[in-house]
């Protein structure tokens, strides 16, 4: 499974691209907005960052407007993927992105009906967004397990990318469902790397080590004494 920063934060993006992990970034209006900065430009600084596709979501809500945006949008840079909510205007500006071979990330999904929708509509992405599932008391993984089911029945490209997550369980989750992308914030992705024998472990290899250079200078002592 390929992961994903969801984040419009640069200093983010810098840091989990440092890892080595990266394979792109995932960003909506409301991340663009804590960030306190023009949009457009950190999308395009984010692009020149991250090798891989970068969302960035169009605010417009007539086909006609949106396509119009999304034009605009991917020429920011070549790795844009425009970010539609799914929705008889979306799926319509999306077929239109698609067919001009511009990427479509269809957000805002929260059936198996509309993840159909958006790959028929030629969508490169499709972002079930598991976590508000689970807010409402509704099985989000359970959504994103019956989305890729469906779509793994056909040979369609359409990628599904596990959005809206909380914690690590939900990335081991989408990785066992077998989703192609899971996009992770940079609070959940520090929880990923962590675990406490990791730590102890570290720790243990260090102490032993420094016993061992303190034996050996013992060792050295003593024979230079002879
Ligand atoms: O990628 C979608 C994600 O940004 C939404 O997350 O936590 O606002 O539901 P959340």
């Amino acid at each position: 499974m390929r992961i994903f920063l969801d984040s419009a934060s640069i200093s983010e993006v810098r840091e989990a691209a440092s890892w080595g992990i990266l394979s792109g970034v995932t960003t909506n209006p409301t991340l663009a907005a804590k960030e306190g900065r023009d949009f457009r430009s950190a999308v395009k600084e984010i692009c020149s960052i991250v090798d891989g596709p970068v969302s960035a979501e169009a605010i417009s809500l007539t086909r006609t407007e949106i396509v119009a945006e999304g034009i605009e949008l991917a020429a920011i840079a070549d790795n844009i993927a425009v970010k539609i909510p799914v929705g008889p205007e979306g799926l319509a500006a999306t077929r239109v992105l698609s067919d001009r071979g511009i990427h479509v990330n269809m957000t805002l999904v929260f059936s198996v009906n509309q993840a159909i929708l958006a790959a028929a509509a030629g969508a490169a992405f499709v972002s079930p967004f598991i976590g508000r599932l689970d807010d409402i008391g509704t099985d989000g993984l359970g959504r994103l397990a019956d989305i890729v089911d469906a779509l793994g029945n056909y040979d369609i490209s359409t990628q599904v990318i596990a959005a809206s997550i909380r914690h690590p369980m939900h990335v081991i989750e989408a990785a066992l469902i077998g989703t192609d992308i899971s996009t992770v914030p940079f609070e959940v992705l520090k929880k990923m790397v962590q675990h406490p024998l990791t730590d102890k472990g570290v720790a243990g290899f260090l102490s032993d080590w420094e016993a061992l250079q303190a034996k050996m200078e013992e060792v050295r002592a003593d024979t230079a004494d002879v």
